[in-house]
């Protein structure tokens, strides 16, 4: 007589991935903006339909911000900055998120 002993199939190996939350989210009330002369104009002008994200990964000359500016107030139905305000702001994203975009959100 004669037995065998088959095992069947190993041991299952639970792989627990751990989704690492990136350290440190900027703790500042801004969100991703950078933190500079204009940005709570710039913060509370922008963020009441999206996210500062959309203004933040946009990287634009000056020119180019004035545009995007007239083009939220004409298309999106922002409502017009007046005089001090839209330079205060024009001033930040120009310094800030020009084109070579020096603070380019960096995701992960
Ligand atoms: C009244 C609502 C509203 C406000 C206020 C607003 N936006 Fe927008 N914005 C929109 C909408 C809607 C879109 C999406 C338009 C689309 O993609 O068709 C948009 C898109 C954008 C984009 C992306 C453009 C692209 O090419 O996709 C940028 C950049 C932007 N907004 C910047 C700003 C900035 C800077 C401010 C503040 C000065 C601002 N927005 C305020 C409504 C608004």
């Amino acid at each position: 007589m004669e037995s065998s002993l088959r095992l069947i199939g190993g041991p299952i190996l639970a792989v627990a991935i751990s989704a690492a939350a990136p350290a440190a989210a900027q703790d500042s009330e801004f969100g991703v903006l950078h933190v500079a002369p204009g940005v709570e104009d710039t913060f509370y002008a922008c963020t009441p339909c999206h996210s500062e994200m959309i203004v933040a990964q946009q990287g634009l000359s000056r020119a180019g911000w004035d545009e995007l500016l007239d083009w939220m107030v004409e298309e999106q139905g922002m409502v017009e900055l007046e005089g001090e305000e839209r330079q205060v702001i024009l001033d930040y994203l120009a310094a800030h998120y020009n084109e070579d975009r020096p603070n380019f959100p960096k995701l992960q």
